[in-house]
């Protein structure tokens, strides 16, 4: 089993460029499905989630060639229109093929998505939607067969919640459907406008992404066409809290700085210098850093989710008391056991979290439980005195491409054993 080791409190300087969004490849790569001919996905981040999905598709009987961050898929060949379990369990996204293969075959058939055990996560908003385009879905002793006997057809879809997942499901689906789809209370995330962007260059017709209310006209066929993935603000904003626990000075090249907004203000706020000029984000922090008051997780533009653990971490030897408020999962805080094992100070409640800095954490022998987690105890090793070994790299390498590489390069001694 590989685990990290971490000598932490060296400086971190120097620039990285951000990888290609994990959460845009997903569910562009799988309405990749839809089209015919090739679709061709630059800056895809080299990830165990994306290595899944390219399993998916080629069990579907696609053609998919992936090298140097290029992906190339020839849909042609498709034959099946069933995702078994131990495919399905891989990750959370794979639930975006059940919109896509519906529309490309007008039937699918799978079990219920894996993924991080972040909260209970349910698929009810994504069954809704697409019934509402047309679908029948009966749940077959855990597998879910999906129809449309009558074809597909635009509707109406207002959303309970802006689910990014169940926005992109009838987004993809809604592309081939008959008619007009429009999405109420949509996602409003970049990752949304970046499928959006692919959907539209296959010859899509899709208004609004980045909205709260996305309008799509169906069209009877779409074929493949180049994309570049947008920067990662995830994997953006875990560099930026590693500089920052370090008391460091990073340039993040290839970013985009309005995607970081509620991040970068939280940072400020811990009393770290930005500079923005084009791509680039700086970070200049202090040696000790501030407590943020409040970190309130919301739908985007609010803060994100998935930057609430590695944005912990980095508070953990900050000045005062900052209180955190999950709103999203509601199993989120899973990173936190094994920052009290390096002498943080933190109570959870329900979905708050109370830190109070503490002068300073030590290392220690960790282990990641999901994704965010464990890049959040690789923040916190950084600044923590003396040696940390983090094991469950496997949730690491589902969305960093080489985390330890880029930290390294930027002057962190951390290396994979
Ligand atoms: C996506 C991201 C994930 C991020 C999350 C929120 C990908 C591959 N993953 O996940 O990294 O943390 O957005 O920004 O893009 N919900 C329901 N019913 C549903 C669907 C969702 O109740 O049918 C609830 C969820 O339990 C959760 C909330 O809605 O509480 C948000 O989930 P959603 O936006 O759907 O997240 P994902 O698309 O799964």
């Amino acid at each position: 089993m590989s685990r990290l080791v971490i000598n932490g409190t060296k400086r971190l300087k120097g620039s990285a460029r951000v990888q290609g969004s994990k959460n845009s490849a997903l569910p562009i790569l799988a309405a990749a499905i839809l089209c015919r001919g090739e679709s061709v996905i630059h800056n895809c981040p080299e990830l165990s989630d994306v290595r899944g999905t390219i399993n998916i598709l080629r069990y579907l009987g696609c053609d998919v060639g992936f090298s140097g961050g290029t992906l190339v898929c020839d849909s042609s060949g498709l034959t099946k229109n069933y995702i078994p379990n131990s495919l399905m369990r891989e990750m959370r996204s794979s639930i975006i093929f059940l919109g896509a293969l519906l529309a490309r075959t007008g039937s699918a058939s799978m079990c219920f998505p894996g993924g991080c055990e972040i909260g209970p996560r349910p698929i009810d908003l994504h069954l809704k939607a697409l019934e509402a385009l047309g679908a029948e879905i009966c749940d077959d002793c855990g597998v879910f067969r999906c129809t449309a006997p009558e074809g597909l057809h635009g509707a109406k879809i207002a959303l309970s919640f802006p689910s990014v997942g169940a926005t992109e499901n009838v987004m993809i689906c809604a592309s081939l459907a008959e008619g007009t789809t429009i999405i109420t209370n949509a996602a409003r995330e970049p990752e949304i406008c970046d499928l959006a962007d692919f959907l539209n260059g296959c010859g899509a017709d899709i208004s609004g992404a980045g909205d709260s209310t996305i309008v799509i006209e169906g069209k009877s066929s779409l074929r493949g066409c180049c994309h570049t993935v947008i920067p990662d603000r995830i994997a953006a904003a875990t560099l930026l809290s590693c500089c920052a626990a370090t008391g460091g000075r990073v340039t993040l090249t290839s970013a985009i700085p309005s995607h970081l907004g509620a991040v970068l203000s939280i940072l400020e706020e811990c009393g770290c210098d930005v500079d923005i000029m084009g791509g680039c984000v700086t970070l200049d922090a202090p040696n000790r850093l501030c407590a943020p008051k409040v970190v309130r997780t919301m739908p985007y533009p609010g803060f994100p989710t998935d930057a609430q653990a590695p944005v912990m971490a980095m508070a953990a030897k900050s000045r005062g008391t900052t209180l955190f408020i999950e709103n999203i999962f509601e199993n989120r805080y899973l990173h936190v056991s094994g920052l009290l094992r390096m002498g943080a100070n933190i109570k959870v409640e329900g979905r708050v979290a109370v830190l109070q800095g503490a002068r300073c954490l030590h290392g220690a022998d960790v282990a990641a439980m999901d994704l965010r987690g464990a890049a959040a105890l690789i923040t916190a090793a950084l600044g923590a005195q003396g040696r940390t070994t983090l094991e469950g790299l496997r949730y690491l390498d589902r969305g960093y491409e080489c985390l330890e590489a880029t930290l390294s390069e930027l002057g962190a001694d951390v290396k994979r054993i």
